[in-house]
């Protein structure tokens, strides 16, 4: 259980409500489906668990994922706020960077990104394409070092001010950084009610982690809800990645007034499916992209949700989860990203 003992247990529509009170723009396809995976089951064996599949690629939005969550509640606040403008500082094929220059787009602001130098730079495919398509400026930083990160990040806010822009910083705003568990928390009422329709209870989540796995973490806790979240880090140490979701849900609870906190080891976190870092596929990740693709014509991406759902074929083949338990994979999107990987797709499925 998530649930720390004596931890008050919100209702589903009280939760609800306090998050209503916060700035919202609609603009997710919810609820998303929850859809079976028999034939990915089966292919793990006689005693491979249920698998539900939370569509949250199928959001909707600019190719969706599960940042039009997140963005619905940051667009809120940037309406609040007043911007014209918002800022990123992301890699070429970043699904943020793309959703955050569509949601611009959408609602008539300037979008700028500050490009980190990456291996995906050319040529121009996948979500940096998209960027171009809805009209991102994109400023490219002179190395990928901290410091030139840093100031080129810094040029282009000041600079913006003083045009006398009102310019969002998406990566420090407090709101825009509670924005993500913000999403996730409100997902997990939608998810216990699909559950509740189905008859079934979910003793599992995985997913990659990140504010959407925080979001779920605490919406388990705060519900009473059965499920573990297992974060799969796609990037940085276990403990790192732990400490940053306990931040992100922590920031959502304050916004929301509450004196529940997630707190370290209410969700399992684990950094072994990195694979050799951030941005390059993992075998394990490409067998199981290739596994979902074959089994049931899902396709996941090799930098977050093959890895992610590398994790869950490792659990249930190690037999950590029972025949009888029911376990949710929540598919955060990230497509556009695929058609960037074709040559180490292919080579690693061959
Ligand atoms: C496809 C995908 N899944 C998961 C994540 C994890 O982070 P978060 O939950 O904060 O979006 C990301 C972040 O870029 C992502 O692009």
């Amino acid at each position: 259980m998530a649930q720390t003992t004596g931890a008050r247990v919100y209702g589903r529509q009280e939760l609800v409500d306090l998050i209503g009170a916060l700035p919202r723009v609609r603009i997710a396809h919810l609820p998303t489906p929850l859809e079976e995976a028999p034939r990915l089951r089966a292919a793990l064996g006689p005693d491979a668990p249920r698998i539900l599949i939370k569509r949250d690629d199928l959001t909707g939005f600019a190719l969706g994922g599960n940042k039009v969550r997140h963005m619905e509640f940051r667009m809120g606040d940037i309406r609040a706020k007043g911007a014209d403008s918002l800022v990123v500082m992301n890699v070429a094929q970043s699904n943020h960077a793309r959703l955050h220059s569509s949601l611009a787009a959408r609602f008539g602001l300037d979008a700028y990104i500050v490009k980190i130098p990456s291996r995906k730079d050319e040529p121009v495919n996948g979500n940096l394409l998209l960027d171009h398509i809805v009209g991102a400026h994109i400023i490219n930083a002179p190395s990928a070092a901290p410091d030139d990160l840093q100031a080129t990040f810094a040029r282009v806010l000041g600079d913006l001010r003083a045009q006398g822009r009102v310019v969002y910083d998406v990566p420090n705003d407090p709101v825009s950084k509670a924005a993500g568990a913000c999403g996730y928390l409100l997902a997990s009422v939608e998810l216990l009610e699909q559950l509740d329709a189905l008859g079934v209870s979910a003793q599992h989540i995985f997913l990659a982690s990140g504010t959407s796995s925080a979001g779920l973490a605490l919406g388990g806790k705060l519900l009473g809800a059965p499920w573990r979240v297992h974060a799969i880090s796609i990037d940085n140490p276990a403990a790192t990645v732990e400490a940053y979701m306990c931040a992100a849900a922590n920031g959502a609870a304050a916004l929301l007034g509450l004196a529940e906190l997630l707190e370290p080891g209410d969700a399992d976190v684990t950094d072994a499916f990195i694979g050799e870092r951030y941005g390059v596929p993992s075998a394990a990740g490409l067998e199981a992209l290739a596994l979902a693709g074959r089994t049931e014509g899902l396709i996941v991406d090799p930098v977050y949700t093959g890895k992610a759902l590398s994790a869950l074929v490792h659990a249930v083949r190690a037999g950590e989860i029972g025949r009888d338990e029911t376990v949710i994979f929540v598919h955060t999107g990230g497509l556009p990203i695929t058609f960037a990987y074709a040559e180490e797709i292919l080579e690693g499925i061959a």
